[in-house]
């Protein structure tokens, strides 16, 4: 079956055809990155009225580029939750139209659920139980996945999300927007043993996460030692780039030290480490490295299927579809939707279908 997936959660407008849940025949994606550095973030404003205008020409590219035609569509799968509000509609209330219209059934996807499916089209099949490290700019979660479908949430962050505390460093740093990409650059040739910025200890002795407290060590460091942010296109210094390094090694340690920990725990047959964070490559060959003492593979999205995309929603899709799941044309965006198991999802869905209504 072809699947158009549609994704507008947050500041990439896109589109997917997808065929079988694992092979890909067109991913576009808009990002709407230039509009938003100039004020440093994502504008929730702006963003919803990007993809109003986006989202029709790249619908209609994803078609093309595939070499279909929308009558061949069976079904789509748009992102429901979470995300923003705004944006979300876009993409949910396209969606809708267009299945009215071409009489095709449609589901709503879980944007992280999208996440953890985007390493189902370049690597083997997963094989259950896994453990899968979502690391984004909105989410930091380790999943125990039972079996497909199923999720326990069995690690979180406190506070930040990892890509987050990515962001945050780096404006500090006097570095462009988004900051993942910026600090991983300027940390290569860095002294990642330079400073010590110190893992998080959450007192409760719990398997969860904390960035806050690192992102404000860097902060002091920064204001204690008088260093000087990077200057628009300036050259940077030694002394940010052994920052960058630390600060980057520091995340990649409690992340990966936390997955490590959990895997010992649960015994899963797969690793997957999913999210636009997992772009970076520190994070990468850590990961590898610690599922290869585990004996366990570590599945990773290639870096265009990392961030936000459709190909992944199309894929997650593909799942509920085939477990005959259809949303009723009253569903609608839940920006605090949930990931959940497969028994509560209905229950989750029929509650909001009735929030944010339009
Ligand atoms: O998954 P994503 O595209 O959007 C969300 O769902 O949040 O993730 C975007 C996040 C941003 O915080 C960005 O700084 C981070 O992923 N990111 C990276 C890298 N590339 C993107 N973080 C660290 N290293 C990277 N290379
Ligand atoms: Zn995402």
């Amino acid at each position: 079956m072809l699947i158009l997936g549609i994704e507008s959660s947050c500041d990439e407008t896109a589109a997917a055809v997808v065929r079988d849940g694992r092979e890909i025949l067109s991913s576009v994606i808009a990002s709407q990155i230039d509009l938003h550095r100039p004020w440093g973030g994502v504008v929730p404003e702006l963003a919803s009225r990007e993809h109003l205008e986006k989202i029709e020409p790249i619908v209609e590219q994803a078609l093309t580029q595939a070499s279909v035609k929308l009558e061949d569509i069976g079904a789509i799968a748009v992102t429901q939750g979470p995300g923003l509000i705004g944006s979300l509609l876009v993409g949910v209330c396209y969606a809708k139209s267009l299945a009215w219209s071409l009489d095709i059934p449609i589901v709503g996807v879980n944007h992280i659920e999208g996440h953890v499916y985007s390493v189902a089209f370049e690597n083997p099949p997963i094989e259950y139980p896994a453990l899968a490290l979502i690391v984004s700019g909105g989410h930091t979660n380790i999943f125990h996945i039972p079996e497909e479908g199923k999720y326990k949430v069995v690690s979180r962050t406190r506070d930040d999300a990892a890509g987050e505390a990515f962001d945050k460093v780096a404006k500090m740093l006097g570095l462009g927007y988004p900051g993942g990409p910026a600090i991983e650059k300027l940390a290569v040739g860095g002294d990642p043993k330079r400073f010590k910025f110190k893992q998080a200890k959450i007192s409760d002795g719990r398997p969860d996460l904390s960035f806050s407290g690192l992102k404000t060590a860097v902060s002091r460091h920064i204001r204690e030692s008088g260093i000087e942010p990077v200057a628009n296109g300036g050259e940077p210094s030694t002394e940010i780039r052994d920052m960058a390094a630390s600060f980057q090694a520091s995340v990649v340690a409690s992340l990966v030290g936390t997955l490590s920990k959990l895997a010992i725990k649960l015994q899963p047959k797969t690793l997957i480490v999913a999210g636009g964070v997992a772009c970076n490559l520190a994070l990468r060959s850590v990961a590898e490295a610690a599922a290869e003492r585990l004996g366990v593979p570590v599945y990773f999205p290639s870096k265009h299927l990392s961030t936000d995309n459709a190909a992944m929603i199309a894929a997650a899709g593909q799942f509920h579809l085939t477990r005959g799941e259809r949303a009723e044309l009253e569903m609608t965006a839940d920006i605090t939707l949930r990931l959940q198991n497969l028994e509560n999802r209905d229950a989750e869905l029929r509650r909001s279908k009735i929030r944010y209504r339009l």
